[in-house]
């Protein structure tokens, strides 16, 4: 591999189409990186099992929905590596040796692990495979030499671990995994969802998908927690919290407008159609280059898991280069001569 060029890993489960806040969370970053930094995208397919058990047409077909995305949003095949982690299964070993690194209380501990169960309702059920995630992270980012991992907030504790394992490795076999950094974008990291109430996802069903249609967008635009307070047109209105300027923050490329409408809103006199109507235009205009490119890619579905094919076939190559040198460093390359 050529290590002059650093090398970034990030990727998604398969659990359903991507949405805007996968966007600015991490698929923006993603599309600037892999003009100088050697990308590696992976369908975390191992990760959606503990979401999808049960479910294995869902997973299957979500893992094409997300490789539809990664290319309508300009993640380049030409430029990067799109791969599906179960079919890179030295990613899997690697696991296995980890996992004598990490404590279960460690695991239990981690805060995005905690979260999630929390949201999942696992209570002391949690599956052993769930509560490993971090240790498969830490595997999928250090068998790809990742210096640089573009994720949202919400991953920091994963890539944290990371850190720590690598150490840890480092520290008992020689120097031979690098490691990582987290990158999180300054605005946006954690974009909520239309409700207001948490961070946008599919589970909690307030979610603006990228490949979703320009009537649906409008409706959930229409539908957005603003101020409840803000009930008359001529009422002051508060901007913080409201999600249509937050997003207008984002999106909105004419920054001097928002800032004024903001002060027209909290002054009073500005209406909340006046300002979604507005979110609802800059949103379809992003929005359409990106379905337009998904429309497109999806007449051909096998041409797309050929792209994937492919990538995960040089993934494999990776991979097998690191793993062989970890084995040898713990000492289990049994049928070299040393
Ligand atoms: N845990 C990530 C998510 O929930 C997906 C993921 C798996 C990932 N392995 C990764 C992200 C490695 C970055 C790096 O979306």
């Amino acid at each position: 591999m050529n290590k002059q060029r650093k090398v970034a890993l990030s990727g998604d489960r398969p659990t359903g189409p991507l949405h805007i806040g996968h966007y600015v969370g991490s698929l923006k970053n993603r599309v600037e990186l892999q003009k100088n930094l050697d990308l590696f995208v992976m369908i975390a397919d191992v990760q959606g099992i503990a979401s999808s058990a049960g479910q294995p047409k869902e997973l299957r077909d979500n893992v094409l929905q997300v490789t539809l995305d990664y290319l309508a949003v300009g993640i380049d095949p030409s430029l990067c590596t799109i791969f599906i982690q179960s079919m890179v299964p030295e990613i899997a070993e690697l696991t296995i040796y980890y996992l004598n690194l990490v404590t279960v209380a460690r695991l239990q501990r981690n805060p995005t692990i905690k979260e999630e169960s929390k949201q999942k309702g696992y209570g002391s059920n949690i599956p052993a495979g769930f509560l490993i995630h971090p240790v498969n992270q830490a595997a999928d980012i250090t068998i790809f030499k990742a210096d640089v991992v573009p994720v949202g907030q919400d991953q920091v504790p994963l890539i944290e671990q990371t850190i720590e394992i690598v150490r840890s490795f480092n520290r008992i076999y020689g120097e031979v995994l690098t490691e990582p950094q987290a990158m999180v974008p300054k605005d946006g990291a954690r974009l909520t969802g239309i409700d207001g109430k948490a961070k946008m996802s599919k589970s909690l069903g307030n979610a603006l998908y990228l490949g979703e249609a320009p009537e649906a967008i409008t409706k959930k635009v229409m539908s957005m927690y603003t101020d409840p307070k803000h009930i008359h047109v001529t009422d002051p209105g508060t901007v913080e919290g409201n999600v249509v300027f937050a997003y207008l923050d984002i999106f909105d490329p004419n920054k001097a407008e928002v800032e004024a409408l903001k002060d027209h809103y909290r002054r009073g006199g500005l209406g909340d159609t006046v300002i979604k109507k507005r979110l609802d235009g800059v949103l379809q205009e992003f929005l359409a280059p990106i379905r337009k490119r998904r429309e497109d890619y999806a007449k051909d579905p096998a041409a797309v898991m050929d792209i994937v094919r492919k990538g995960t076939e040089k993934a494999r190559m990776v991979a097998s280069t690191t793993l062989a040198s970890v084995r040898r460093v713990m000492n289990i390359d049994y049928f070299q001569q040393k």
